[in-house]
C-alpha cells in the first residue's frame, strides 16, 4: 500500500498468515479508512494554502492566523534574567532563564508542576490561583522571601488561541485541548492572571504573552537561522511563522511598514472546521461530537496527542460491539469504555513492541484494560496503532508544506516540539515521507542526505523562546519602537 511507512520489522512479515480471513478483511477496511494517499495529501495542502491566506484577510477564515507582535528574530546578543511560565495542555512549567553575554548562550533553572485534570473544568479563579501559587513556590525556592525582591519580568506562554492587539494582551478566542472553564473565552486573560498574582503577592511583571509555537520559532531561529517555522505536535498541534505586515490585510489599518516582519500564530488546529477536505472517519466525528467544543479544531482532533489514544479506543470498542468479528469476545470491556482512558503513549508502546508475538502489547492490554488478546487480535491492534500514528504524521506534513508553499520556501528548517514529535515512534520519518510526496522531491541520493525542508527538534520554545521574546519586547520599549506594545493611536 502506498505511503504507509514501515509496516513491521521484516522478521514479522509472515505473521498475518495466521490471522483468520474475517479479521484480515477488517484490517483491510481499517487500512482504507485511515490511509491518506499522496493525491489526497496534495489536495489538503492546496486547500490549506488558501485557508492560511484567508485567515490573514479582512474577512477572515476558520484558521485564526493571529498576529503576535513578535516582530524580529533575536540576534543572539540578548541578555538579562527572565522568568518563563508555560501553561501547556498537561503540565505547568516555571523557568528562570539568564541570557548570558556569550552569543546565543543561556542558563536555565526550572520546575514542573502537574496540572490536575480537574483544573481543566474548574472556575477561572481556581485556575489563576493555582498558577499564581506555583509561581510563588518557584520564586520562594530560588530567591527566598517573595516580599523582598524586585519584580521579575515574565514571558507567559499561554498556548491557546488568543487575539492580541498588544503583546501583553490575550483575548481567549476559545479553549482547546479539553479545557472548559467558564468566564474566560472572549476575555483578556492578562488582568485575571495579574489579579491572582496580586492576591498571592507574587513579585512578577508580565512583559509578553506568547504562544508556544511563536516561542518555538524564536528559540529555534536563535541557534539556526534557517529555521522558518515553529511547530508543536503535542497534546495540541499548531505552528507559527514570520509574515510581512504588508501581507496581512486584516491589520492594514495600522499602517505598519509593509516589509516589517510579524510572527503569525496560525492556530492551524482549526483547519477545515468546515469539513471540506479532511478524510474524517466516523470515529473522528464521534470525538468531535463528544468534545467540550464540537465543531472546533477539526485538524487538531485528527493529529494531536490528546486524541490519538481516543481514536484508537473508539475503533476497538466498535470492533467489539458492532462488527461481526467481535474482538475480545465474551470479555468485560468496561475499562475500555471509559472516554480518554488511553493516551498517545499507549499507542507508542504498541508500535514499539519489539517481539514477534507482540508479547508486550499482550501484557499491556492485560495490565491496563484487563483484556486477554488472541494472537490475531494483537496483529489487528498493532496495525491499527500504525495506521492512526501514520495518518497523524502524514496530515501534519500538509501544514508544514502549506506554509512553505505560501512563503515560497523551497528549502528551510522547521523547528518542532511536543510529546508526539519527540516520543511517538516513526512520527518524524512518516512526516518526512509525506512531505516528499506532497512537494514532489526526487528520491534521496543517500539516507543521510538532507531533505530540502527538514522538520527538526526545536530549542525550548516555551522556556528560552519566552525569555527571548520578553527580552526583545523590553528592548523595543527602550528603543521607542512601540507597535503592538502601546495603543496604535499612540504609535507613530
Ligand atoms: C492551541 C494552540 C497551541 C497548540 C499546541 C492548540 O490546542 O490552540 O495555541 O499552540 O495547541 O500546544
Amino acid at each position: 500500500m502506498v505511503g504507509l511507512g514501515p509496516r513491521r520489522p521484516p522478521s514479522r512479515k509472515g505473521s498475518m498468515a495466521d490471522v483468520p480471513k474475517d479479521l484480515v478483511a477488517e484490517i483491510h477496511k481499517l487500512e482504507t479508512l485511515f490511509t491518506v494517499s499522496p493525491e489526497k495529501l496534495k489536495q489538503i495542502t492546496e486547500h490549506f494554502v488558501a485557508e492560511l491566506a484567508k485567515g490573514l484577510s479582512v474577512e477572515g477564515g476558520s484558521i485564526p492566523m493571529n498576529p503576535t507582535w513578535v516582530m524580529s528574530y533575536p540576534d543572539g546578543y540578548e541578555t538579562g534574567t527572565y522568568l518563563a511560565l508555560d501553561m501547556g495542555g498537561t503540565n505547568l512549567r516555571v523557568c528562570e532563564i539568564t541570557l548570558t553575554d556569550e552569543k546565543s548562550e543561556f542558563d536555565i533553572i526550572q520546575s514542573k508542576y502537574r496540572m490536575p485534570d480537574e483544573l481543566k473544568s474548574a472556575t477561572s479563579e481556581e485556575l489563576w490561583d493555582y498558577i499564581a501559587d506555583c509561581l510563588y513556590q518557584f520564586i520562594e525556592t530560588h530567591h527566598g522571601d517573595c516580599s523582598n525582591i524586585p519584580e521579575l519580568p515574565l514571558g507567559f506562554t499561554f498556548s491557546y488561541p488568543a487575539t492580541q492587539n498588544y503583546i501583553d494582551e490575550g483575548i481567549l478566542q476559545r479553549w482547546t485541548k479539553g479545557f472548559d472553564i467558564d468566564g474566560v473565552e472572549g476575555e483578556n486573560i492578562v488582568p485575571m492572571f495579574e489579579e491572582a498574582l496580586a492576591r498571592r503577592g507574587v513579585p512578577i511583571k508580565l512583559a509578553a504573552l506568547i504562544n508556544d509555537t511563536t516561542g518555538t520559532l524564536i528559540a529555534s531561529a536563535y541557534t539556526d537561522p534557517d529555521m522558518k517555522m515553529g511547530c508543536i505536535f503535542g497534546t495540541g498541534c499548531n505552528a507559527a511563522y514570520m509574515e510581512n505586515c504588508g501581507s496581512i490585510p486584516k491589520i492594514a489599518h495600522l499602517n505598519l511598514p509593509p516589509d516589517l516582519p510579524m510572527a503569525i500564530n496560525c492556530e492551524w488546529g482549526a483547519f477545515d472546521n468546515e469539513h471540506k477536505v479532511l478524510p474524517r472517519t466516523a470515529y473522528d466525528v464521534t470525538i468531535d461530537r463528544d468534545s467540550p467544543r464540537p465543531g472546533q479544531q477539526a485538524f487538531e482532533k485528527m493529529i494531536a496527542g490528546l486524541y490519538l489514544g481516543e481514536i484508537f479506543r473508539l475503533v476497538m470498542l466498535d470492533l467489539h460491539d458492532n462488527k461481526e468479528i467481535h474482538i475480545f469476545e465474551g470479555q468485560d470491556v468496561s475499562t475500555l469504555r471509559k472516554a480518554y482512558s488511553l493516551d498517545a503513549s499507549f499507542l507508542s508502546f504498541i508500535e514499539e513492541d519489539p517481539f514477534e508475538n507482540l508479547q508486550e502489547t499482550h501484557d499491556l492490554f492485560s495490565r491496563k484494560l484487563n483484556l486477554t488478546c488472541t494472537r490475531p487480535e494483537l496483529e489487528l491492534i498493532r496495525r491499527l496503532a500504525e495506521l492512526i500514528g501514520t495518518r497523524a504524521a502524514r496530515l501534519s506534513a500538509c501544514g508544514v508544506a502549506a506554509i512553505c508553499k505560501k512563503k515560497g520556501y523551497e528549502t528551510c528548517h522547521a523547528g518542532a516540539d511536543g510529546s508526539v514529535f519527540n516520543k511517538y515512534p516513526n512520527f518524524k520519518e512518516r512526516g518526512a515521507q509525506a512531505l516528499r510526496e506532497i512537494l514532489d522531491w526526487p528520491e534521496k541520493k543517500n539516507r543521510r542526505a538532507e531533505d530540502p525542508v527538514e522538520v527538526l527538534p526545536a530549542e525550548d520554545g516555551s522556556g528560552v523562546g519566552a525569555a527571548l521574546i520578553a527580552a526583545l519586547t523590553l528592548k523595543r520599549i527602550k528603543e521607542g519602537n512601540l507597535a503592538g506594545i502601546l495603543h496604535p493611536e499612540n504609535y507613530k
